[in-house]
């Protein structure tokens, strides 16, 4: 089942330490959230998969890590500066603000006025002084995607790996964007991760590359548990199409709201390593770029058959990791009748779990049992599959509740005969299933969660 109430969802997130809005004891900031202990662990499994999947089982792309203050001039030859806006209207009367896609035959949807400022232009970057002096002479922007130092980086990598076209780069974390109307729970925020790969191919292989990052992209997606029939694919019309985009496909997701944006993979063109490039009569640009005048360094490659110098074009899938976490949320929630008592169970995939196996000795703070639970658990941690965790709370139905929520696949407990025979029960989260199990069939058991 996907597709819960937002409510369902955003209770059982701050129930179990998933996701609390920042600064709450202050009444909250919107568009803010923080991560909580189950929460963190979610969003860096989801990370991890991600990085595998587009670094290490691939032999043609590079990680990295660049800082988040952006200089001026990346923004300025990205485009960001100029167009990187909404436009806004101000309600003279209720000096409310809004988008300007937000206003029927300009009304204010707040008190109904039509006293209303023409539309203008409002930048979504933060900015921010640079150095002890703040007389705005020295600034830089929080960055509003992570790709922008991947392009200005390009040669760096390239010098330091040899890679050769087709190859890409890519990287995880944070990006900001001041948001007008940030909501819908962690859809839309100020303040989130975004993880790009900026894929780097001969100008006359890039629809081919389009084509194959777009179905790889869904594959992923359906590898991390979202059903097929809850992503939709959205060819971006040409109208709607960001100034680097030659053509833009969007995986919408089907969110508590509705279809919306999950991941976006784009043709890039040659437009950001050309509007970085000094010398840029040189190539032979397609996209239309900004003269650069500041720029040190060509953002070029040598084509080895013909030794001509080119400007790579450019495949961009990017996902945001909190419309992840949310995505994969709502598509693991499910209720149940047990019993005759609704049971909530976050079916997660294991590799996504926050935790991996809890180990519930029966009796809370029996030396024995503690002692045997703790020895397991660590033998089990050293696995490396990810958290486990010890439950000394000495109530089993308890624990079994909490961990069904949290998404735990499987629950160990520890017993008098355990301290005899070395065997334990272990219960399995989807089916409720109970085993008893030897030492060496447990480590088997547990090792068949994460083929
Ligand atoms: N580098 C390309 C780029 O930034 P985008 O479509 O603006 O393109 C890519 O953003 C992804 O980042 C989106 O598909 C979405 O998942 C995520 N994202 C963008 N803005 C967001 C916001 N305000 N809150 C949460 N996620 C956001």
């Amino acid at each position: 089942m996907a597709s819960n109430s937002m409510e369902d969802l955003v209770a059982l997130c701050k129930r179990r330490g998933f996701i609390f809005q920042s600064d709450e004891i202050y009444g909250g900031q919107k568009g803010l959230y923080s991560f909580g202990p189950m929460g963190v662990e979610l969003k860096n499994n989801l990370k991890q998969a991600w990085w595998k999947a587009m670094v290490w089982q691939r032999d043609d792309v590079e990680g990295l890590d660049a800082s988040l203050l952006t200089s001026p001039n990346v923004l300025k030859y990205s485009g960001h500066e100029d167009t990187f806006t909404d436009p806004l209207s101000d309600c003279k009367d209720c000096k409310s603000r809004w988008r300007e896609d937000q206003l029927t035959d300009g009304i204010c949807p707040n008190c109904g006025s039509k006293n209303l400022t023409e539309a203008r232009p409002f930048n979504l970057m933060f900015k921010t002084s640079i150095g002890p002096v703040d007389d705005g002479s020295s600034y830089a922007y929080l960055r509003p995607e992570t790709a922008q130092q991947i392009f200005t980086n390009f040669k760096n990598v390239l010098d330091s790996t040899n890679r050769a076209v087709p190859f890409g780069i890519a990287q995880m974390g944070k990006s900001f964007r001041n948001e007008i109307t940030p909501g819908k729970f962690i859809f839309r925020v100020r303040e989130f991760e975004q993880m790009e790969l900026e894929f780097f191919c001969k100008p006359d292989t890039d629809e081919e590359w389009f084509k194959y990052w777009v179905q790889s992209r869904i594959d992923w997606w359906l590898e991390q548990g979202i059903k097929k029939e809850n992503i939709e694919v959205f060819e971006a019309p040409e109208d709607d199409l960001s100034h680097y985009s030659k053509a833009t496909t969007d995986l919408l997701y089907k969110f508590p709201h509705g279809f919306e944006e999950l991941e976006g993979i784009a043709n890039r063109q040659d437009f950001d390593l050309g509007s970085h490039s000094k010398n840029q009569s040189e190539f032979n640009i397609k996209a239309k770029v900004m003269e650069n005048k500041d720029s040190t360094t060509k953002l070029a490659v040598q084509d080895l058959d013909t030794k001509e110098w080119y400007i790579p074009f450019c495949i961009e899938p990017s996902a945001g990791v909190e419309r992840g976490v949310f995505a994969l949320l709502n598509e693991a929630y499910n209720e149940e009748e047990v019993e005759g008592k609704t049971r909530v169970v976050l079916s997660l995939k294991p590799h996504l779990s926050p935790i991996k196996a809890a180990v519930i000795p029966l009796k809370r703070n029996n030396e024995d049992l503690v002692n045997h639970a703790k020895d397991l658990k660590n033998k089990l941690q050293m696995l490396g599959m990810g958290r486990v965790i010890l439950e000394n709370s000495g109530n089993i139905g308890k624990s079994y509740r909490r961990h069904d929520e949290v998404g735990t696949p499987i629950c160990i407990t520890v017993d008098f005969e355990t301290l005899e025979n070395q065997t334990v029960t272990v219960r399995d989260r989807d089916t409720m299933e109970q085993k008893r199990l030897g030492p060496e069939e447990l480590i088997n058991y547990y090792g068949q969660y994460f083929e």
